[in-house]
């Protein structure tokens, strides 16, 4: 096991302790819900060690902390270039609060209630990005100078009313949206834009523009904009003789929904000189395309959604390009030879009125048509005849009737036809024939029947969905045209029989989905297809007979009810790698229910245990190569002797947060190869070594958040090879001595949170392993001498929060040369000799020592000593944390909190009397 593996566990383990649930990787950490400050003591500490160098970002999210001071120094090595502070009600934050992390590149405070932002101007000088949307920032001070590097900066979703350009010098990217901007001023020195994003504010005019030579991507729409002035090169025209003028030679995108332009006018031949890649003019009241207005173009996305469109006249797009046009959601009744010789790779006509498709895309070119929720009735033959290029059509939602045979002549490339949700009840025996349709989606229409024929001459559809039709009879000869068949979805139908042989010529038939039906026999599935994946419900019982093929590897079980999922319900199954339950309800799991399962790798066991309370004997039987089981979050009450034998393979068993209360003798006997066993947030009051036999290979066992009152001096004795322990928030008071003597292995052990009063001399004599100890928050007053003598590999020590009077001496920690992190906060500690200390175990490099009683004298001293020496020493946090008895002055408050002690001080020592 690297050094680094172990690392990350601990960064794990401090997640789970802080209450805080966090998340990590090796180059990232992101904590919601933390408390601040002690986030800081809790977390930070342990987690900026050396060894986990690529840490890079740090987010914290969803947290309460209405102040920011100071973000403390990182380990020296970590470069962080980003932090998230999102959605923490951030009001305040303090000049220089982050000028610790110099290499920051990216900050992103977002979610937060910031009004105030003059601790923009001493933030690291290489940032990059600032992201604060969503907060209530009024002004655009001039706070932006000192940071050259500053690119992009978004303040959408905040207060801002005027906007002053000369501001925002160097910024590439500005995004303003959704604020309450009514005017832009100092726009002269505006010239470095790429992209500016206005939308959604209340400007009137767009003026002063002419010097936005660099911007490729301007968003101007949702405002109140009634005119745009500018030198013209490009010109857009609209009714009433007003017109929009731009000067934006590198202008590549340009939005302005929302902007009144009733009619698209005739002949604005400046227009195609502007090669945009998007215009969006959707949501401008547009109500009709005059003829000829895009004759000729060339252009990529143009977004004409949402209008008022009744007419485009004849040839409006004649002759033009376009990778995109989007005409979708508008009054279209019809646009009868409107795009005569028109180029487009997605053409989107859905959502209007039209209601007869003929003469519409006669000589259209395009790939990707979509004219779906329009009231066409019948479709015509011939109504795509020339449109060769197109793979897609998209029909779905029609109220189409009737399909004329002949209706996708000439569509010599079609390879998908979406017709669901129309009222088509009868198809027409060769309605698709000779096309080269690999996908066809027939689902929710009205077909009851499946004539003979129906799929003739289909030789490459491979995908065929006829889910939602009334079927209730299949003729054994309906699929034998589809040789090419992988998939065929028969769901939510009437079925109760599946004929012999009906899926005979799918040889490439892979799979079937059959839930939503009636069955009660079938037997398609024979060994001789290849059939790997069926979907099924099932009422009562499964119908174990019907669907053993040993070559499938996947069954879904979809909308069941099975009161009891009876032994042996999935014989035969020998090749089956996953069972998926959806919508499932099964009551009780007789032992043996899965047993031939033997190649089992994923089984819905949430889905499948809900509402099971008891796992009973044998119940996993068969399971031999599951490798992890997550039974966490159900209603479990009990586990019954011998639950899991039969799994063999798994490493990793989730029993946390059910409700079980007691472990029996033997319980998890058969898990041989168990690593992990979570048995966090349950009611379990003891452990004995009884209950833990069988797993002898056990690394890691959690079992913090119960209610364990007691351990014997034996209950770990099975566990030899145990490396991670946690036993936080539980009821201990006590600890047996020889506790440890048969896991010598373990490396971390948590114990915070428990009642802990004293730990016996000797406990913890066989763990020259052990590299973490959290004994926080206990009842400790005492530390004997030489308790912790064999500790050798300690690196990090926590005795925060206990009542620690004294501690002797400082040579308690003089074994452990290893000792990195120790915390000492929140105890009654008076005296302690840190020189000594510091001079023996030389590797330390942070000791809490905050909310003590120190006496404030002495301590000044050593603070005089550490300055004297130059000895680096840190507030990390500010909040009063002890109590008042020793203070004696005001100086003194700030001094007390923490002390930073970094390495190379060393040999300055702290004299403390
Ligand atoms: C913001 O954080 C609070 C907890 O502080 C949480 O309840 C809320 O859901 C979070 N909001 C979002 C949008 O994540
Ligand atoms: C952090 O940056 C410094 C200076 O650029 C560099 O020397 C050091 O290697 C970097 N550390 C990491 C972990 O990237
Ligand atoms: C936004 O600013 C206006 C004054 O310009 C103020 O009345 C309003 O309360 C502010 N809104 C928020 C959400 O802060
Ligand atoms: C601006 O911010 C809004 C919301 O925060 C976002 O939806 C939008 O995409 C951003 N604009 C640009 C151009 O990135
Ligand atoms: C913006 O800067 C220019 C040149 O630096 C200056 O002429 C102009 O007055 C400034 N505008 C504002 C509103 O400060
Ligand atoms: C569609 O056209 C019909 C007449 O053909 C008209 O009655 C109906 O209101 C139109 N629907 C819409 C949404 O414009
Ligand atoms: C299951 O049985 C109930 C009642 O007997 C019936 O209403 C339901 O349709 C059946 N479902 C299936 C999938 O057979």
């Amino acid at each position: 096991m690297t050094v680094k593996v172990i690392l990350l566990w601990i960064i794990l383990a401090r997640a789970v302790y802080c209450n805080a649930s966090c998340h990590s990787g090796l180059d990232f950490l992101q904590c919601t819900e933390i408390k601040w400050p002690d986030f800081l003591h809790d977390f930070f500490s342990l987690v900026l060690e050396e060894d986990i160098a690529q840490l890079q970002w740090i987010a914290i999210t969803n947290s309460k902390i209405p102040t920011m001071d100071y973000f403390p120094r990182l380990h020296s090595t970590f470069n962080i270039t980003k932090l998230v502070i999102e959605n923490c009600s951030l009001e305040r934050i303090s000049e220089g609060a982050f000028q610790e992390l110099e290499y920051l590149q990216t900050l992103d405070l977002s979610h937060n209630s910031l009004k105030n932002i003059y601790f923009i101007e001493s933030l690291p000088s290489r940032l990059q990005t600032i992201d604060l949307s969503y907060n209530r920032v009024m002004y655009l001070d001039n706070v932006f100078h000192s940071l050259k590097n500053l690119k992009h900066l978004s303040l959408s979703h905040n207060n801002l009313s005027i906007v002053d350009m000369n501001n925002t010098i160097g910024i590439r990217n500005l995004n303003v949206s959704f604020n309450n901007i009514s005017a832009l001023i100092g726009g002269a020195s505006s010239s470095h834009y790429d992209t500016i994003d206005l939308s959604h504010n209340n400007l009137k005019t767009f003026s002063e523009y002419d010097l936005l030579v660099r911007v490729r991507d301007l968003d101007i729409s949702y405002n109140k904009i009634k005119q745009i002035h500018a030198p013209h090169t490009v010109v857009l025209k609209y009714s009433g003789n007003k017109e929009f003028n731009f000067q934006l030679p590198k202008l590549e995108k340009l939005y302005l929904s929302d902007t009144p332009i009733p009619k698209l006018k005739e002949s604005i031949i400046e227009l195609k000189s502007f090669r945009a890649e998007i215009i969006q003019l959707s949501n401008c009241s547009i109500t009709k395309i005059s003829k000829n207005y895009f004759h000729d173009f060339d252009m990529g996305y143009m977004d004409l959604s949402y209008n008022n469109i009744k007419f485009i006249e004849e040839g409006s797009f004649s002759d033009c390009k376009f990778t995109n046009l989007d005409l979708s959601h508008s009054q279209l009744k019809t646009a009868q030879h409107a795009f005569v010789n028109m180029w487009g790779y997605i053409i989107n006509l859905s959502n209007n009125n039209i209601t007869n498709a003929k003469n519409i895309f006669s000589s259209v070119s395009v790939h990707y048509l979509d004219i779906s929720y329009n009231p066409i009735k019948v479709l015509f033959k011939s109504t795509f005849i020339g449109c060769t290029d197109m793979a897609t059509l998209i029909l779905s939602n029609c109220q189409i009737e009737f399909i004329e045979r002949n209706s996708f002549e000439g569509l010599a490339n079609l390879e998908k036809v979406d017709l669901s949700h129309n009222r088509i009840q009868i198809l027409e025996p060769g309605t698709f024939q000779n096309l080269p349709v690999e996908e066809l989606i027939l689902d929710g229409n009205q077909i009851h029947t499946l004539r003979n024929g129906s799929f003739r001459n289909m030789e490459s559809l491979k995908k065929l969905n006829l889910s939602q039709l009334c079927i209730s009879e299949l003729d054994s000869n309906t699929f034998s045209d589809l040789p090419a068949l992988e998939s065929i979805d028969l769901s939510r139908n009437n079925i109760s029989t599946i004929p012999d042989n009906l899926f005979v010529n799918c040889e490439n038939l892979r799979e079937v989905f059959l839930h939503g039906n009636c069955l009660s026999s079938f037997s398609p599935f024979s060994n001789k297809l290849k059939i790997k994946s069926i979907s099924l419900s099932f009422n009562y019982t499964i119908l174990t007979s019907k669907i053993a093929n040993i070559n499938l590897n996947e069954i879904k079980i979809l909308d069941s009810y099975v009161p009891l999922l009876k032994n042996n319900s999935f014989k035969g199954l020998y090749n089956l790698h996953t069972l998926d339950c959806q919508n499932v309800v099964v009551e009780q799991i007789e032992g043996g229910a899965f047993q031939t399962l033997y190649n089992l790798k994923d089984i819905s066991s949430k889905e499948l245990f809900k509402t099971v309370k008891k796992i009973k004997f044998n119940t996993f039987k068969g399971l031999r190569s599951l490798n992890d089981l997550d039974l966490s979050g159900l209603s479990i009450v009990s586990l019954e002797t011998g639950a899991f034998i039969g799994l063999n393979s798994l490493e990793y068993l989730h029993l946390d947060h059910n409700n079980i209360s007691e472990l029996n003798k033997s319980t998890f006997v058969g898990l041989d190869s168990l690593c992990t066993l979570d048995l966090s947030f349950n009611y379990i009051g003891n452990i004995s070594s009884e209950m833990l036999v069988g797993i002898g290979n056990l690394r890691e066992l959690y079992l913090q958040n119960n209610n364990i009152s007691l351990l014997n001096a034996d209950s770990l004795n099975e566990l030899p090879l145990l490396e991670k322990l946690s036993l936080r928030n539980n009821c201990l008071q006590t600890l047996d001595k020889e506790l440890f003597v048969n896991n010598g292995d373990l490396l971390w052990i948590h114990l915070e949170q428990n009642r802990i009063k004293e730990l016996p001399v000797g406990i913890f004599e066989y763990l020259s392993n052990l590299k973490v100890l959290n004994m926080s928050s206990n009842k400790l007053a005492i530390i004997s001498i030489g308790i912790f003598s064999n500790l050798k590999s300690l690196e990090v020590l926590d005795l925060s929060n206990n009542e620690l009077v004294t501690l002797e001496h400082a040579s308690a920690f003089y074994s452990s040369k290893n000792l990195r992190r120790l915390y000492l906060d929140n105890n009654h500690l008076k005296l302690f000799d840190f020189d000594r200390l510091l001079t023996n175990v030389n590797n330390i490099e942070y000791i809490g020592i905050s909310a003590n009683k120190w006496q404030c004298n002495n301590l000044s001293h050593v603070i005089e000593t550490l300055t004297r020496h130059g000895v680096s020493y840190k507030e990390e946090i500010k909040a009063p944390m002890y109590s008042n008895d020793n203070i004696d002055g005001i100086g003194c408050i700030d001094i007390c909190k923490y002390v930073y002690c970094s390495h190379e001080n060393i040999e300055d020592t702290l004299h403390y009397y």
